[in-house]
């Protein structure tokens, strides 16, 4: 990129910043955290990146990132997907691959972005960092909680900087508020958090279709057990807005347990993080006691597993309730307003992407937080009030200085155990007792079994 377009991409991120602060509608209470400003603006250096996965996501992420990155790798196992990124970011000139192994051997990459669906987040995840890069991985990284102890492993022995595609913490600043209030102690002890995170979708049978030549779908599938590709069109009828696309794959995996956790992990990575969050700066630093209640599935489950394999079999319902050591509670439910209600005993507050209430946010009026309040929930990082870009901007101040990011893979970890024990729970039917020392369910080699999955041949972790 010449100097002078450079010159101009930062005096347009720069307007962009000032006009979204403004759209953000920073709140009045918001202190004012250290910003990123200064350091964006005098970067000379743009971060060489490989794109593993280039669909929705991935598409929206570097619409965020593009100040600062080169796209010089992008692979997908649809060519359609890659090739589309290619000409979008990088005018058609980044190397296109099927297989992202090919981006992890190139030396001259800084940065992997993994946007791939969820049942292929920590394979290249963990063999990206054992390549030395920094990675900037979606949500959920895992499937299982032994996935988890791995990438917590691996991020450990090499030091890689790993930032959670869990934008909540920092492109909010009503989520970062709600912690501060938490922290500063202006809810009291928090005996409850809800997560309302909404259901899920239901679909007709979706029958065995053709593959599409551009789609190598045996790789889509990758460690997942083998199985057919699915496929239907329903153009829209009366009353209905639009033409529902129903697949086993782009997109729509988030309906399937083989690929995802449903809602419990979609969501639930986003509103559980905050819940987590939020008790763990009330100094609640253990994982649960035990999961229950209900869930509801639209195909009927022997063993923890779908029966039928011709449709979403995800929760469509549920209330599930994790015990804490002391009696706290943390509810995960599909019937509440989305977002996440905190309640302490001197006080409660609701935050979700549009909104921060309750009394102790009205107090804030006459009692404002302390200067230093955001910015140490904050990690004492430098802060970007752009609500797209500001986790990027985060993560890439982390590659420079080598700090712990916001959202980190060991808090990730930590709440993403409650979201799949909540799966556990809800797949098996039935309470479970969990040791948080042991990450290991107690007196239940059934659901204990549930904590791992197998890999298939030829898709294993390589190098670990
Ligand atoms: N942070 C957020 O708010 C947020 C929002 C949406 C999605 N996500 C996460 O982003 C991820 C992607 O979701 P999406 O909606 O973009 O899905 P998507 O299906 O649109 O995109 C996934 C892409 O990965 C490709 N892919 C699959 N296997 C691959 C492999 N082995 N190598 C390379 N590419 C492969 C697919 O072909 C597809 O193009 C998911 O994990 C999802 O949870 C996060």
């Amino acid at each position: 990129m010449s100097s002078a377009s450079q010159a101009k991409s930062r005096r347009n991120f720069l307007k962009t910043t000032a006009v979204a602060s403004t759209a953000a509608g920073v709140p009045y209470f918001f202190s004012s955290p250290k910003t990123l400003g200064q350091e964006t603006q005098s970067k000379n250096d743009r971060f060489s990146v490989g794109v593993i996965g280039a669909g929705g996501m991935a598409t929206g992420n570097m619409n965020a990132a593009k100040d600062w990155v080169d796209i010089v790798a992008i692979a997908d196992v649809d060519s359609e997907r890659a090739d589309r990124m290619n000409e979008k970011f990088s005018g058609g000139k980044a190397q296109v691959f099927e297989d992202y192994r090919k981006v992890l051997e190139r030396d001259d990459i800084d940065v992997i972005h993994v946007a791939t669906p969820d049942h292929w987040h920590t394979k290249p995840l963990v063999e990206a960092m054992l390549a030395g890069k920094d990675v900037y991985c979606e949500k959920p990284l895992t499937l299982t909680v032994d996935e988890g102890k791995l990438i917590r492993r691996v991020q450990k022995e090499t030091g890689r900087i790993v930032q959670v595609g869990t934008q909540q913490r920092s492109t909010f600043p009503l989520f970062v508020t709600a912690m501060a209030l938490v922290d500063q102690g202006r809810l009291g002890k928090i005996n409850k958090v809800t997560a309302a995170i909404g259901g899920a979708p239901t679909s007709p049978e979706i029958p065995i279709a053709e593959v599409p030549k551009n789609l190598n779908w045996d790789r889509w599938l990758g460690p997942a057990p083998k199985t057919d590709y699915r496929w239907l069109r329903q153009e829209a009828g009366e009353g209905q807005r639009r033409a529902v696309t129903n697949t086993n794959c782009h997109y729509e995996f988030r309906w399937w347990y083989e690929y995802s956790g449903g809602k419990l992990t979609d969501w639930g990575a986003h509103h559980v993080d905050i819940a987590m969050w939020a008790l763990q700066l009330n100094g609640q630093t253990s994982g649960p006691n035990s999961i229950g209640g209900m869930a509801k599935h639209p195909v009927d489950f022997e063993d923890g597993n779908p029966v039928q394999n011709d449709r979403y079999n995800t929760a469509t319902e549920f209330l599930l309730t994790a015990q804490f050591p002391g009696g706290t509670v943390l509810d995960i439910r599909h019937d509440t307003d989305n977002g996440c209600m905190i309640e302490g005993d001197k006080g409660r507050i609701f935050v979700n992407r549009g909104k921060l209430v309750g009394a102790p946010v009205e107090a804030l009026k006459d009692d404002p937080l302390p200067e230093d309040a955001i910015q140490k929930v904050y990690k004492g990082l430098p802060m970007e009030f752009n609500e797209r870009k500001a986790h990027w901007a985060s993560f890439f101040h982390c590659v420079k200085s080598r700090q712990e990011p916001i959202s980190d893979v060991h808090s990730h970890m930590k709440m993403l155990n409650v979201c799949h024990l909540a799966g556990i729970t809800a797949r098996l039917g039935r309470s479970i007792q969990w040791d948080d020392k042991t990450e290991q369910i107690v007196g239940d080699d059934q659901a204990n079994a549930m904590l791992a999955r197998p890999y298939r041949s030829g898709y294993e972790i390589e190098g670990v």
